[in-house]
């Protein structure tokens, strides 16, 4: 169970203090999706990154509890937060040409996150990795696997992203605008895979949009 409790937040900009969250509370069951929809600015990134805690510097949680597991997130030193975040929550960004490494192999960058989050290590992890851009769909994973990020399309990039992410089997995953660059044709597929993975997995889903007809697109896909 993934807990929010009063949340708020606040970043300190030039103009002054943005009370960018202001006392939300929810609570998402592994096995669940919870929608988090609202218009551009309303505090969704803010949402996640607080619970990743990788909040930008000028910004703080000024009260509330993020509790996961019964583990109070707020409270764990940083090496501990290390492993929660891609351990117990995984987060897929808005834009996967910036979350991916352009320097490295798409296989490396799944073998160092599988390394850090699960007993698996060399071939072991390797062989992982294939089965995991298999499952998302990447064609030819065995040879794919050495490839650099600028060989992939858009929506083969954010399937690697998520292949990486739940590799690393989250309890969590939080999911921001997670089609937003892509392609419309690819939109839905990325959602439909998103959803088969969530139902295979157990994980508890934080899917965030700002696009109000897609988020009823997507609560008619998930029934
Ligand atoms: N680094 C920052 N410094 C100051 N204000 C910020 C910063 N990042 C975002 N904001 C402001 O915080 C509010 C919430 O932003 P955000 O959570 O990114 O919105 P969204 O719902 O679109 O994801 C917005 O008003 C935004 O302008
Ligand atoms: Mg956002």
């Amino acid at each position: 169970m993934l807990t929010i409790d009063e949340l708020k937040v606040a970043l300190d900009a030039d103009a002054g203090l943005v009370r960018a969250i202001d006392g939300l509370s929810t609570a998402i069951r592994r096995g669940e999706t919870f929608a988090l929809v609202g218009e551009s600015g309303c505090g969704k990134s803010m949402t996640a990154l607080a619970l990743m805690r990788l909040l930008p510097d000028n910004g703080s949680v000024t009260s509330g509890r993020i509790d996961i597991e019964g583990h109070d997130v707020l409270a764990l030193p940083e090496s501990s937060m290390r492993a929660v975040r891609g351990g117990r929550i995984g987060m897929i960004f808005q834009e996967p040409a910036t979350s991916l490494n352009p320097v490295m192999r798409v296989g490396e960058q799944i073998v160092e996150a599988i390394e850090a989050h699960t007993e698996l290590r060399g071939e072991a992890a390797r062989a992982r990795a294939i089965e995991w851009l298999g499952r998302v769909g990447i064609p030819e994973p065995q040879r794919r696997i050495d490839e650099y990020p600028f060989r992939l399309s858009g929506g083969q990039k954010q399937r690697v992203m998520i292949a990486m992410t739940l590799a690393c089997e989250p309890d969590f995953l939080i999911a921001d605008e997670p089609t937003t660059a892509l392609d419309v044709t690819i939109q839905a597929q990325i959602l439909d895979l998103l959803r088969q993975l969530q139902r295979e997995q157990g994980m508890g889903m934080l899917l965030i949009t700002h696009d109000l007809p897609w988020s009823r697109a997507w609560r008619s896909r998930w029934r």
